[in-house]
């Protein structure tokens, strides 16, 4: 407190002064920002720059000369440390006398360009590991260091932790963080405070924050090829346990971070390297972390009861006040788990020696039921996440209906028993629907217990020999219901645990901790569905190495991203249960083995989505799944149109699948009753169907339509344009002839300039821009004319997507409709992406326009998947058409189809889908279009209900295209579990297309997470 009073209050005049009079240098100067003493960075004519250090009045010069032989001694041996500059007489240490008559220390320190870590938002696994390596390489530099100035009583010191926060907790208002700290103190003074002093001591720097870590590095948009360039202020040393300067390091740098454990993880490899970490140093790397949080909590309440109105004080707690429970949620010897295995030490050693003895014991071990699992007749389940025993509907997964599959799946196989797997991915046992603030977070997904599904009363025997060490009857759905934990000691004397959930209500009578329980003998029976938290009656098995403290609550499902620790917590019960190992199917290929083996078997021009493909296994409406049943937010799938996998669509097909699929040469009523069904939704003269495959064949059928009607060829394209990947669509596609490999248009393509108002020939300020792009056809049709040549017709997205997701100016269209229809050619609408109430506004995109064209070609969304695509025209063209050579699709029309088509058609209209597209763009717009004014990047804000684009660009007056902008926001957007894509001539615009129920508040997401990515420091 004191110490405050005695600031050195210097102006910069009198900094470059000081400088100059000391040290002979000529300088601009900038103050940096100081609490106790002042610091200002000199700037020299020549571009050097250093950092004047003048120090507060009350700061004891032994410790200034501390510091200074500390930078001395870490300038022989690392790069990112800055160097002590001597002045004019040769000493590293001045005196100047302030206007009070104050005697200030001043020193002078080379300044290390870059940026604080503290103010860098988004921090690469390569940073975290880099800074880990940092503080290795000084603590390996300073173990020959040594001053007798940082032997002191100082209260950062770590190793006073304890002390400090048993003086200061009580003063903490926050009464559940002063459990936690409570709680924290409790265990580190049990499991910790015996360790300390095998720990190595050294002097240390003792506060690596955030704001003392300078990075540098460009470049590469996803990493920034961020590394720590300085690691600055060295006023806090101490002489205390090595390892905490570690502890110090990852304590700020996991403060708010999504995955704290594995930042630490990344820093702790990074240190290792240079400076290995004894096993006692890695054990308490982890308390030590939370005990400087707790100490920091500490320190701040007992400072703020002396300087309450001091809000800075308040504010800089926060970050720990949101990360200090989420790390009491993870168990110390959890973490010591994960950063063994950072340092690539054996994990969990014990782990290891159980698993052998388990295995040599496995022959003796008494089976579970009363028949031997080992050779009985069984049914191994797949319940994995692409499992068809398991629905996409969560509702459906409840009891009684999964249930009801599995006996049935059972009867079939004529077994009384069967197996749900270990290491599996699962949805079933996951809240994965419904968590609207954060609907791609990551749940527990994978099973780490071995499933035995038998009748409910079934005896339960233990296979070891053990005794009781908890039970309880863990109510609630996805729960254990009664639940068992026996205890099991090995030759060598190593405690292991073996679990049995869900049993019978009736299996805890009479238990008792404690209680011994042979091998072979009865300990329970498998409990119904309403005694069992209403789950499919089945023994959930279970080995565990380390309770963790966590008992009865101990995890049967975890984490995806933390499995490979888990699994060393909980083996293979497998290892006790004895089933052969050939009589489980053989696991699926990992994400790289498909990966490898779609390289290998498919054509390489098939690209493949995002920086780090995804392995998708199910959809379930605006939702997808990958192989560990992460949730993703599916905002650029159309074809799915009302929803992936929607239940009246594949009930429809699959009925229609059972019973007839067969080719349109005999009647039908489906192809007639859908023909009419999409008739009816286009304006009269269109009423004439044909029926094929895809929507590359619908607009194929389309010219052939417009030629066989006007007796040309030549066609009118818009630039950039896309229709379709058959020769001839490449023809008319500006995009592909245009783009790379491409050959040019053939002489009968004329293409047109794209009425892109953002960045095309004719802007938004324009008034004129639709005429005048209009007087562009008028150009091409005088030049055909001029030629001696008709014109086929004018083909076009009514707003083009792969362009952009344009919306034409108004009025454009018709303006070009009446023009090529006066040259004597049709206009085609290719509504294949905007048809179907997409745009939220009109069935048909053309319907804004008051339009009607003389065919429109529909494809993706009207099957949800189903290939299927509709050519609707009028009866004077189709019959045009009709010239004696015979239209046959294979495929197009058949039953399946149609029945699928009805069904898309029915859920478009029965659920208000349009209406949904319409709400949910609003909301996206409303969010999104403020960007154009926050972030310089952000170009355009443009589109209708589900149909949007977000244009990047890097300049705004030359639009200058982001296109590695878009594709790193993508990327970003992936990992935060909404998917996207980029289009347009640049890839430069961020496409907005996701399945219709996409719904307002998946629309607040989406608009949430991208602005967090485009406020990262990445992008600015
Ligand atoms: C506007 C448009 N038309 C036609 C097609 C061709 O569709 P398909 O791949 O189903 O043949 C596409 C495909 O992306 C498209 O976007």
């Amino acid at each position: 407190m004191s110490f405050l009073k005695h600031t050195p209050q210097f102006a910069k005049q009198d900094a470059i002064a000081i400088l100059n009079d000391l040290y002979d240098i000529q300088a601009t100067a900038d103050a940096l920002p100081s609490e106790r003493d002042q610091n200002f960075r000199m700037s020299t004519p020549s571009k050097e720059c250093f950092v004047l250090k003048i120090a507060n009045a009350l700061d004891d010069p032994a410790l200034l000369d501390c510091q200074n032989q500390a930078m001395l001694h870490l300038n022989r041996q690392v790069t990112f440390c800055p160097k002590v500059v001597t002045n004019r007489n040769g000493e590293f240490i001045s005196e100047i006398q302030s206007p009070t008559g104050a005697t200030h220390k001043v020193r002078l320190v080379t300044y290390l360009p870059g940026v604080p870590m503290g103010s860098v938002q988004r921090r690469s696994s390569g940073l975290f590991e880099d800074l880990g390596r940092c503080v290795g390489e000084m603590d390996r530099a300073m173990t020959d260091f040594d001053h007798p100035a940082a032997r002191r009583d100082f209260y950062w010191d770590l190793a006073k932790g304890l002390q400090i926060v048993k003086e200061y907790h009580p003063l903490i208002p926050n009464a559940h963080l002063r459990e936690l700290i409570e709680k924290f103190a409790g265990y580190f003074e049990q499991s910790v405070t015996p360790l300390l002093p095998d720990l190595r001591k050294s002097v240390i720097h003792n506060d690596a924050n955030d704001y003392n870590v300078i990075l540098g590095g460009n470049g590469d948009l996803y990493t920034r090829n961020q590394r720590v360039v300085g690691i600055i202020d060295f006023g806090d040393m101490v002489f205390s346990h090595t390892v905490g300067n570690l502890a110090i390091a990852i304590a700020y740098a996991i403060l708010d971070q999504s995955d704290p454990l594995r930042v630490a993880a990344h820093m702790i490899k990074g240190y290792h390297r240079p400076f290995a970490l004894t096993q006692a140093e890695i054990a308490v790397l982890y308390p030590m972390v939370c005990m400087r949080l707790c100490m920091s909590a500490c320190i701040a309440a007992h400072q703020l009861k002396e300087r309450p109105d001091n809000e800075y004080l308040m504010i800089s707690q926060m970050p720990i006040q949101r990360t200090l429970p989420r790390l009491t949620e993870i168990h110390p010897r959890f973490a010591e788990t994960a950063f063994r295995q950072a340092c690539d030490l054996s994990p969990l050693p014990h782990a290891q020696t159980i698993c052998k003895w388990l295995d040599r014991n496995r022959i003796t071990a008494a089976s579970l039921l009363d028949i031997d699992l080992r050779t009985a007749p069984l049914k191994i389940f797949d319940l994995s996440v692409a499992s068809s025993l398991v629905s996409g509907n969560p509702e459906k997964n409840k009891e009684s209906h999964l249930t009801k599959k599995l006996w049935e799946k059972m009867q079939a196989a004529g077994v009384s028993v069967a197996i749900g797997r270990y290491n599996e991915a699962r949805l079933i046992q996951t809240r994965f629907i419904g968590n609207i603030d954060s609907p791609t977070a990551e749940h527990r997904t994978v099973h780490i217990g071995m499933d035995v599904f038998a009748q409910p009363g079934a005896t339960v025997y233990t296979p070891l020999a053990g005794k009781v060490y908890a039970f309880s009857n863990n109510e609630g759905s996805q729960n254990y219901g009664p639940v068992i934990i026996l205890q099991h000691t090995t030759d060598s004397g190593d405690s292991f645990y073996t679990l049995y959930g869900n049993l019978s209500l009736d299996t805890l009578e009479g238990l008792t901790a404690g209680k011994s329980i042979a091998a072979g003998q009865q300990i329970g029976r498998i409990g119904s569905a309403d005694e069992n938290g209403n789950r499919t009656p089945h023994l959930h098995f279970q080995i565990i190495t380390d309770l963790l403290d966590k008992d009865c609550d101990f995890p049967g499902v975890v984490r995806a991203s933390e499995q490979h620790l888990w699994k060393l917590f909980s083996p293979d019960p497998n290892l006790v249960i004895g089933i052969p190992q050939d009589r489980f199917p053989a696991p699926d290929p990992s994400t790289s083995d498909t990966l490898a083996a779609r390289r290998k078997y498919i054509g390489r021009n098939l690209s493949i989505g995002y920086r780090n493909p995804i392995k998708m296994m199910r959809g379930w409406r605006q939702y997808l799944f990958d192989d560990t049943g992460r949730r993703y937010l599916d905002a650029y799938n159309n074809v799915p149109h009302v929803g992936h996998c929607h239940p009246k669509v594949v009930a429809a097909a699959s009925r229609q699948m059972s019973v007839l699929n067969t080719n349109t040469r005999y009647l039908h009523d489906f192809i007639n009753r859908y023909a009419k069904r999409l008739c009816d939704t286009l304006p009269a003269p269109l009423s004439v169907c044909f029926f094929v495959n895809s929507a590359s064949e619908g607009n194929e059928l389309a010219l052939r339509l417009a030629r066989a009607y006007t007796g040309q060829r030549d066609m009118i394209v818009l630039e950039v344009a896309y229709h379709g990947h058959t020769t001839s669509l490449i023809d008319i596609s500006p995009y592909k002839h245009n783009g790379p490999g491409g050959k040019g248009a053939p002489s009968w393509v004329h293409t047109a300039p794209i009425p892109d108002l953002y960045r095309g020939l004719y802007r938004s300020d324009d008034l004129q821009a639709a005429l005048k792009y209009a007087g562009h056809i008028d150009d091409i049709i005088r030049e055909l004319q001029d030629n001696g040549m008709g014109l086929a017709g004018f083909i076009a997205e009514t707003c083009p997507s792969v362009a952009g997701q344009i919306f034409l100016p108004k009025g454009y269209l018709s303006a070009v409709y009446r023009r090529v229809h006066k040259a004597g050619g049709l206009c085609i609408a290719d509504e294949v992406q905007t048809g179907y109430g997409r745009i939220g506004t009109h069935f048909y995109a053309f319907e804004a326009e008051n339009l009607v064209p003389d065919i429109v070609v529909l494809g993706k969304p009207i099957g949800n998947g189903h290939p299927i695509s509709a050519v609707i025209t009028s009866p004077e063209i189709a019959e045009a058409f009709d010239n004696g050579m015979e239209f046959f699709s294979t495929f197009g029309g058949n039953a399946v189809s149609c029945a699928a088509g009805l069904a898309v058609l029915d859920a478009v209209i029965e659920e208000n889908l349009q209406s949904n597209a319409l709400k949910a763009g609003k909301r996206m717009l409303a969010g999104m279009i403020p960007f154009i004014d926050r972030f310089p990047i952000v170009g355009d804000v443009r589109g209708s209900g589900l149909f949007l684009g977000v244009e990047l660009v890097r300049d705004r007056e030359t639009l200058e295209p982001a296109r590695e902008e878009a594709d790193f926001i993508v990327n970003r957007m992936r990992d935060a579990g909404v998917l996207l894509g980029t289009d347009g001539p640049f890839e430069n615009v961020i496409k907005i297309r996701p399945p219709m129920p996409f719904n307002e508040s998946n629309a607040e997401f989406l608009v949430a997470n991208m602005e967090r990515i485009l406020t990262e420091d990445f992008l600015v």
